[in-house]
């Protein structure tokens, strides 16, 4: 991470804003933001909480700390709220888990973007895997032993593998005998397991099997989650972690409690009244939660059937709202234009196309790679209003403005090559 970097996602965001302030027309499709309207109720607990100015406990309020705990406990985890951490979004709780815990990380190929530069910030070496060729968010486990163990054996010393689940970039989940032969080598190697489950409410077919490593390897896991993507509320910065029970869970949670009091002192007292509501899901949320994600999963699908027509090569889609296509099979005649890599390629879309994707680099990908992600949560309309009809429709692709949208994919893949 440098001084002068900010995020990738983020800087490709502040770009397509300009460029558009500019008059440009361009389909942004390289922002994981779920653009939905707030749910009203969530607007009146936000006013309700207006006139809590106080700082309040570093950790979050009991209250709010107890619906966290019962929303985890409501998916099998059975959790005490001592356990939890609350936070002004989960990557600051991500950063104060890499200050707290030694050791390097051990990373999936692809992975979201914020994990290394966090990371390497703290002075730790990052090793990335592969991963399977159906599923992202987790390295292949063969592969996870023989990395940690030759990279100890040459000096290293990794200690933390961060799982995404489901998987930004991949919009993919790893099946529970996947998450079960991990989580064995993680404990015949002492690994702590850091489990990013941001995206755990938008699983497309809610009866999918899910496991968190926390059921399977509960001592060394910590996982976070956070209201940013099921509700569509990045902006309000609220997220949360559960750490393990015991003596190693108690001591990282302290840790990261120190950190927190030195750098955002606590969750803004507002979000702590959002939290107590949301983290309860009481029915009207959960409804709204489930019409969300069959919105994301719809156009998700449909943006991966348009493509995988056109011969492009992708992951088929189970959770929340990416595609991370792969255009080797187009290599010798993107090579005829000039592309020769992710980055190319990005540049390619955004220019010929005037489609913003993020090249598969900015995610530890291999630059040489043709890859690159989708964001398909970025397709529902600009207002309110068109969001509002996108999810409310019976056939969301029927809209016209969605169905636009798709056909300029279509377009910008035929674009690409002219
Ligand atoms: C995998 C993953 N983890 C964490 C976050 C950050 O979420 P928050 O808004 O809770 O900081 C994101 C947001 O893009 C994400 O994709």
């Amino acid at each position: 991470m440098s001084a002068r970097t900010i995020s990738p996602n983020m800087a490709l965001d502040q770009l397509v804003a300009e460029r558009r302030a500019r008059g440009e027309d361009i389909l942004h499709l390289g922002f994981g933001e779920s653009r939905l309207p707030v749910f009203p109720a969530l607007v009146e607990r936000l006013t309700a909480g207006a006139r809590r100015s106080a700082y309040g406990p570093v950790v979050g309020d009991l209250g709010a700390r107890q619906a966290v705990a019962g929303w985890f406990a409501r998916r099998r985890l059975p959790t005490d709220p001592a356990q939890i951490v609350l936070a002004p979004g989960s990557k600051p709780l991500l950063m104060a888990l890499q200050m707290a815990v030694p050791g390097d990380v051990v990373l999936p190929r692809p992975a979201w973007n914020t994990y290394a530069p966090q990371a390497t910030a703290m002075g730790k070496r990052v090793y990335r895997l592969a991963v399977p060729d159906d599923c992202g968010g987790v390295p292949r486990p063969r592969l996870l032993r023989r990395v940690v163990q030759q990279a100890r054996a040459a000096g290293g010393d990794p200690r933390i593998v961060v799982l995404t689940l489901p998987d930004n970039p991949t919009g993919t989940h790893a099946p529970p005998a996947l998450i079960r032969e991990l989580c064995a080598i993680a404990r015949e190697l002492d690994l702590l397991i850091v489990s990013d489950e941001i995206y755990r409410d938008v699983l497309h077919d809610p009866d999918a099997p899910f496991l968190s490593p926390a059921e399977v390897a509960p001592e060394r896991t910590v996982v976070t989650t956070g209201l940013s993507k099921n509700l569509a509320l990045g902006g309000w910065r609220v997220g949360a972690a559960r750490f393990p029970e015991g003596a190693l869970g108690e001591e990282m949670c302290a840790a990261v409690a120190s950190v927190a009091s030195e750098v955002w002192s606590n969750l803004a007292g507002p979000m702590q009244e959002v939290a107590a509501y949301a983290f309860a899901e009481p029915a009207e949320l959960s409804a709204h939660i489930a019409r969300s994600t069959r919105l994301h999963a719809t156009v998700a699908h449909a943006v991966y059937e348009l493509l995988t027509a056109a011969g492009v090569s992708c992951r088929r889609p189970t959770g929340a709202f990416y595609l991370y296509p792969d255009m080797e099979a187009a290599r010798q005649a993107l090579a005829w234009l000039g592309v020769q890599d992710s980055a190319s390629l990005e540049h390619r879309f955004l220019e010929h196309a005037k489609v913003a994707v993020l090249g598969g680099h900015h995610l530890g990908d291999r630059p040489h790679a043709l890859r690159f992600r989708i964001a398909t949560c970025q397709l529902y309309g600009a207002t309110d209003e068109l969001q509002q009809q996108a999810l409310d429709a019976a056939d969301p692709l029927r809209l016209p403005h969605v169905s636009r949208a798709l056909s300029r994919i279509e377009e910008s893949l035929v674009k690409l090559f002219h």
